[in-house]
């Protein structure tokens, strides 16, 4: 892991105030630009913003917040679009007009121009201050799967076996989970000044120890955040089970 990254465990009814803490700590007061994650992990995160925002604590109106990745087919009217996630869990919640939110479109009729449009419209928005990001149990990185070029842009990818059956979940079956998304590529997500890697559940355990403490390799595409300059890393107790002793206790004492 780079030097300058910090590793976080926390008990899970701490995980969003802590991850809170974090990411406001990091953004900038003046619109600051927020890289969203989708996915039940950054759930609770959110709704700790929101009730911050909520009680007037924080003000992130003038926010703009832009997504990692859609699925290709759905379209923003669709629940289980990644543009409906931001929107009811996130922008919404903290007053964030839909003018400040970039998601790719999942129903462009050309998906490819579309991924290098979005590519485009992060770049001229300034970049993304602080990138909020998941992992997936294979260790993919937004919908970078095992593979992915670690100097990738957004682009259209497949979607591989495993994520499917993960996030079959949100849907009413397995064959209902898009077979393709736009993702943000992993150079992409390393443009952001500060990342905010968030990890729960044993089932990311494997993925989290491999990205952090194992060699840097397309098979595990979040171990490119090995070479960010600014990563934080906040686990729960039973996503870091098996990272090596060296990073956890580095964590404690740091935090
Ligand atoms: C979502 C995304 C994915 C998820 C990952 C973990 O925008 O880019 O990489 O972060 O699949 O998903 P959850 O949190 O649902 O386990």
């Amino acid at each position: 892991m780079s030097p300058t990254a910090r590793v976080l465990v926390v008990d899970d009814d701490e995980f969003g105030t802590a991850a809170a803490d974090v990411v406001l700590g990091l953004l900038p007061a003046d619109e600051p630009r927020l890289g969203i994650a989708t996915g039940g992990t950054p759930m609770p995160l959110y709704a700790e913003l929101a009730r911050r925002a909520q009680r007037g604590e924080i003000d992130l109106s003038a926010a703009y917040l832009i997504a990692l990745d859609e699925y290709v087919g759905l379209g923003a009217q669709d629940c289980l679009s990644y543009s409906a996630y931001v929107h009811t869990h996130v922008a919404v919640p903290l007053g964030i007009a839909a003018d400040n939110v970039l998601v790719p479109d999942g129903l462009a009729p050309d998906p490819n121009a579309e991924a290098e449009a979005y590519e485009q419209r992060i770049d001229d928005l300034g970049g993304v201050d602080v990138q909020i990001a998941g992992i997936g149990s294979n260790g993919h990185l937004a919908f970078n799967e095992p593979g992915s070029p670690l100097d990738s842009t957004t682009r259209v990818v497949a979607l591989s076996g495993q994520t499917r059956s993960d996030n079959a979940r949100f849907f009413d079956s397995r064959s209902e989970v898009p077979h393709d998304a736009i993702t943000q590529g992993l150079a992409t997500i390393c443009r952001a000044r500060a990342v905010v890697l968030l990890a729960r559940g044993p089932e990311k355990a494997a993925a989290l120890a491999a990205a952090l403490a194992g060699p840097v390799s397309t098979e595990v595409p979040a171990s490119v955040l090995q070479r960010h300059p600014a990563v934080t890393v906040i686990a729960d107790r039973s996503a870091a089970t098996e990272l090596p002793d060296r990073l956890e206790t580095r964590a404690r004492n740091r935090l």
